[in-house]
């Protein structure tokens, strides 16, 4: 069963297109993320062999319990797709039914197919047949604010053999919008007919809120996303406040040198000119509490090799 290779409590690393790479997962890994996921890929793309996708969804065995998150609109592309994915041996296919964005919902895919739950639960039935891997499901509470929510529809979902539902707590139509609703995540959590994990996500924002909402709603794990970037070592402080222990933030000098790690990880596995332009999204978040940072900012955007930004990045050391 897959949650027999979870903790008690599952602290992840919520799936982020261009952010959650190989290496960034790797460094979360380190400081603690029990469970991972790779970015989204394109059910259509692995079928076709587009290398890109493929290099999307490699790991390594130290970044296990990880499942590989694939979308997709059709059953046919789906199950082709996930038997691929099988091949790859993850610890879980997640198939992702939350992603809002036009040029994915607006085919279906994603939380798009929350317009359409018979749909949702025969695509999802026809990927766990298809595979001997468990299957997850990632989805949001519901399309719109008058459609089905996630509460009359997680009892289908669970029945279709899935072996865990993580939910993010806003609905299509929101995208970003508004707060998370995890009241509604908590009823799904607190439904006695769900047996399977439930992992509530969105707008955690610090590991004291994590664990607050740990204990207020039961869920049996949490996903990080965007409080996660550029500070993987949320992952360590939610695990010092589980242990009783007071939470540390690391120095300016120790988030230098995670930024550093990253930096050179991303060069060596993914070339000089991808890691710089995928850092840029890094940069702000790895150091938003620094006063100056702006002018330091500026020149690390413009970095043009990776010896040259790490020394910008030695330099943040001091200030
Ligand atoms: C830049 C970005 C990329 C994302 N890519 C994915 C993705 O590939 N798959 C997915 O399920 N969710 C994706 N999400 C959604 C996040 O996993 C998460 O559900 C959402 O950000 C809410 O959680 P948070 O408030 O902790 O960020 C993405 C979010 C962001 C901001």
């Amino acid at each position: 069963m897959l949650k027999d290779l979870f903790p008690k409590f599952s602290l992840c690393l919520s799936p982020m297109d261009d952010i959650t790479t190989d290496e960034y997962r790797y460094i979360c890994k380190k400081f603690g993320a029990d469970v991972l996921f790779t970015e989204f890929v394109s059910s259509d793309a692995l079928i076709r062999d587009v290398e890109k996708s493929y290099a999307k969804i490699s790991f390594s065995s130290y970044q296990r319990p990880i499942g590989i998150q694939i979308f997709g609109s059709t059953e046919q592309s789906l199950v082709q797709a996930a038997q691929r994915v099988e091949r790859l041996n993850p610890d879980f296919i997640d198939i992702n039914w939350g992603c809002p964005m036009k040029k994915i919902a607006g085919k279906g895919a994603g939380s798009g197919i929350l317009a359409d739950i018979p749909k949702m639960i025969a695509l999802t039935r026809a990927v766990v047949n298809a595979v001997k891997l468990p299957v997850s499901v990632k989805t949001r509470i519901a399309y719109d604010e008058h459609s089905t929510p996630v509460t009359d529809f997680c009892e289908a979902l669970q029945d279709t053999g899935i072996q865990l539902l993580s939910i993010h707590g806003r609905t299509k139509q929101q995208m970003y919008r508004g707060d998370a609703d995890w009241d509604l995540i908590g009823r799904v959590k607190n439904n006695p007919r769900m047996q399977i994990p439930v992992f509530g996500n969105g707008d955690i924002t610090s590991a004291q809120k994590a664990m607050e909402y740990k204990n207020r709603y039961g869920v049996d794990g949490i996903l990080i996303g965007r409080a996660a970037v550029g500070r993987p070592y949320i992952f360590a402080q939610c695990k010092q406040l589980l242990s009783g222990s007071e939470v540390t933030e690391p120095t300016l000098s120790q988030k230098a040198d995670i930024c550093i790690e990253h930096l050179t990880l991303m060069t060596q596995n993914q070339g000089e000119r991808r890691a710089l332009i995928i850092m840029k999204k890094f940069y702000s978040k790895y150091f938003s509490a620094v006063d100056n940072f702006k002018s330091y900012k500026m020149r690390l955007m413009e970095a043009d090799s990776t010896p040259q930004a790490v020394d910008i990045l030695q330099q943040i050391k001091h200030l």
